[in-house]
């Protein structure tokens, strides 16, 4: 795609936000063995990362406002444009050590998301998309995979883990998918979950109880890779709900049907086991 000059913003933006990160993520693995842990190192580079992209979006782009995971809501004197951006996805797998993270910077125009891209700085892949553009990886257009049957189909999602709702109901939803599909991944990024599926690495994803700076780049790009995305409901109203079902028109449409039968079931003794009577 010739980058046009929005899109030259937005990855010099994640390019510089992205060196920060990548210098904190060596670090991190020093800090592994240390009794305190990486936390708070973590969270240090994760506000790092969102200034230098504050900086520089609002430098490139004055007046326009922000979604920003840690600083919220920034309402811009430009009313018709806002940023939604995660300065950090993957933070679990960043402070383990894992390199799969990224950023992910949106941008939508008068309610609309026009614009993602998902940068992940260890890998050096780049995901952009505009609306009407197509998508690409590292300048290769990108389109999602083909496969119509669950049976041969890899399906991403994200696992509720404590203090985040949702358990019971991710086993039986998880119980629908295992058993029909070739195999469940958890790369541990809701955002680079939609850019591989994009991509077609993953053939569909789904999870629930996302927030918006999780998912909103990762929507243009599915949309621009001819993928279909919406909510578990199958409404395009993902950025509020936070709910996520995508893949190719029949597998994005299965994986809806699967998931609506798997929360109409009670759970499964499995699912939730009830404690043994006493006595
Ligand atoms: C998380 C990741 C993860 C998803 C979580 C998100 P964070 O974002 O996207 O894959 O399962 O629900 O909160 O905390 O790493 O920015
Ligand atoms: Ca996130
Ligand atoms: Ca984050």
């Amino acid at each position: 795609m010739p980058a046009s000059a929005l899109m030259n913003v937005m990855i010099g933006a994640a390019r510089k936000a992205g060196r920060s990160l990548a210098r904190d993520f060596g670090e991190v693995e020093h800090l592994q063995v240390s009794l305190k842990g990486p936390a708070n190192f973590v969270s240090a580079a994760d506000t790092r990362a969102e200034e230098i992209i504050f900086a520089e979006l609002s430098k490139a782009r004055p007046g326009y406002g922000f979604l920003m995971e840690e600083r919220g809501e920034v309402t811009g004197a430009d009313t018709t444009h806002r940023w939604i951006v995660d300065p950090l996805d993957g933070t679990t797998n960043f402070l383990h050590g894992i390199p799969i993270f990224c950023i992910s910077i949106a941008l939508e125009r008068d309610g609309e998301l026009v614009a993602g891209l998902i940068y992940n700085p260890v890998s050096n892949d780049t995901y952009v998309a505009e609306k009407g553009k197509g998508a690409y990886l590292n300048d290769r257009r990108i389109r999602v995979a083909a496969r119509s049957e669950l049976a041969a189909s890899v399906i991403g999602t994200g696992i509720p883990h404590s203090g985040r709702p949702g358990h019971d109901g991710f086993l039986k939803e998880l119980r629908a998918v295992m058993s029909v599909s070739a195999g469940i991944r958890r790369t541990g990024s809701a955002a680079l979950d939609l850019a591989w599926t994009a991509a077609g690495r993953l053939d569909g994803y789904w999870e629930n109880a996302l927030n918006a700076w999780d998912i909103a780049a990762g929507i243009v790009l599915m949309k621009e890779a001819g993928g279909y995305v919406t909510d578990t409901d199958g409404k395009d109203t993902m950025l509020k709900t936070g709910g996520i079902v995508a893949g190719n028109e029949t597998i994005h449409l299965k994986l809806l049907k699967l998931l609506k039968a798997a929360n109409a079931t009670p759970p499964s003794a499995a699912a939730s086991p009830k404690p043994a009577k006493a006595g």
